[in-house]
């Protein structure tokens, strides 16, 4: 029986591709390798967000070459946005001559037929074209939570992102084809479904039909399971008064909101195309506040866009601090070839962004070390997301509202529902013990 390892880089997106393409292996009668060193095929799910992970990529895919070396019948496949881009894997294929198939994000469909031809040539293929959208049969590895995609691509076009060009136009499965492979998880005992898209909000508005986020929210949350509705990731500027409503209305909707804001700035704003301003995504905070008071709202902030001065990033320091996210992930501007982005004058010097992110990651860190304090001696209710890594008794799993919480238990409670009482907090880390419902 032969054998593939998937090494998997970026999003969540990309993490549940990872699933579709094992599950394409598996029909092909492949099984799981435990590690490259022993696979007959391995594939690179790729990612090409910011420079630091295409480097990191391209490192590990040269690795590969001394495995080849020892098993000339070692499968290599690159696959993902990275080779998606125009002209990479071009650049690929003479870079590392080894690799045996390249695939965009596009046509991974053909994996298996290229996979059939076996062949020691390179297979390089058309990536251009984005062909219908059809479900794989996935082989999920996420424990309680199962991914499921509800649109696909992007049609916003900040002017910094490499994703609408490797991702194509965006489109929406239909509603009841969504309903059927969430009822179908939650019947095979799922308790966690996390609804995917570039930007959620925007569901429906291509199909025409009436379809809209807040409608499949509604129709998903009624359910009849008891289990976890969560998104990712939400646009601010779609984020419209009905989705509120609706994720207020059900208990089962995580009160967990992912907002990315990117600047704090409304003049950086504009440049990047992000169609809000400072004062539109506040008074959304001051919405969503209002009618979810206890929401966890987080976010992706970036510093170092083209033109972002001393003031502009001051900006974004006062956002964070008004808006008190739980957690933040913060990036430093990378640029993209073939984004508005890349051509614009401007640029900011490396040694100015190293110091922004410095002062936003730790202006965050208070922030963060203040919410979890703020869960001490209450019980929460979590689902068991399964074994912490670094030990063999604690679980970990996740409140309602996203926060990560670690607690002993003596028998496997992976998959359930447990309150847990919240004794004490570390950055963004609760630890409790479990008590009796
Ligand atoms: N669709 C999502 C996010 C996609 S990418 C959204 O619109 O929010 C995830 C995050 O990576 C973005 O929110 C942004 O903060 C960051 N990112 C995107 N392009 C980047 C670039 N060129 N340099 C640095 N960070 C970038
Ligand atoms: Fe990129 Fe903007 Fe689309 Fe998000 S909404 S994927 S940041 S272009
Ligand atoms: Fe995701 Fe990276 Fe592609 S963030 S959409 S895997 S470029």
């Amino acid at each position: 029986m032969k054998s593939y390892f998937i090494k998997t880089y970026g999003c969540q997106m990309n993490i549940h591709e990872s699933e579709k393409i094992a599950g394409i292996l598996r029909d092909l009668g492949y099984k799981e390798a435990d590690s490259d060193q022993n696979a007959d095929l391995i594939v690179f799910n790729t990612c090409c967000i910011r420079e630091t992970a295409e480097a990191k990529i391209s490192g590990h895919i040269g690795e590969v070459s001394r495995l080849k070396q020892k098993n000339p019948n070692l499968i290599v496949a690159v696959c993902g946005c990275m080779s998606q881009q125009k002209g990479v894997a071009e650049q690929l294929k003479k870079r590392f001559p080894f690799i045996n198939i390249i695939l965009g994000t596009s046509n991974l469909q053909l994996l298996a037929e290229e996979l059939a031809r076996q062949t020691q040539k390179h297979s390089l293929i058309d990536t251009a074209e984005y062909n219908t959208v059809t479900e794989m049969n996935s082989y999920r590895t996420s424990g309680a939570n199962a991914w499921v995609n509800i649109i696909y691509g992007c049609n916003n076009f900040c002017t910094y992102c490499i994703v609408p060009y490797v991702r194509g136009r965006e489109r929406s499965r239909k509603e009841k084809d969504i309903v059927a492979e969430v009822s179908y998880l939650l019947e095979n005992g799922y308790k966690e479904i996390t609804l995917l898209g570039q930007n959620v909000n925007s569901y429906g508005k291509d199909l025409d039909d009436g379809s809209s986020f807040s409608k499949l929210l509604e129709k998903l949350a009624t359910l009849p399971y008891k289990y976890r509705l969560r998104f990712l990731t939400s646009h601010p500027k779609d984020f419209t008064e009905d989705i509120i409503d609706v994720v207020a209305k059900y208990d089962n909707i995580c009160k967990s909101i992912h907002l990315p804001v990117q600047s704090g700035s409304t003049a950086v704003l504009r440049n990047m195309n992000r169609r809000y301003t400072r004062e539109y995504y506040l008074d959304l905070v001051n919405k969503i506040r209002a009618k979810i008071p206890d929401a966890g709202l987080s976010s992706d902030i970036m510093v170092g866009f083209p033109g972002e001065t001393d003031e502009n990033f001051a900006d974004t320091l006062d956002l964070v601090k008004q808006v008190r996210y739980s957690s933040c992930f913060c990036f430093i501007y990378s640029r993209r070839k073939g984004t508005p982005g890349y051509a614009m004058e401007n640029q900011i010097p490396k040694t100015v962004k190293t110091e922004r992110i410095k002062q936003l990651i730790a202006a965050q860190n208070v922030i963060t070390r203040e919410i979890s304090k703020q869960f001490e001696g209450k019980t929460v209710e979590i689902l068991v997301d399964g074994l912490n890594d670094k030990y063999s008794d604690v679980y970990c799993g996740r409140t309602d509202c996203g926060k990560l919480v670690n607690f002993k238990c003596d028998k496997d409670c992976t998959g359930e529902f447990v309150n847990v009482k919240i004794n004490r907090s570390q950055s963004a880390t609760l630890f409790g013990e479990i008590v009796k419902k």
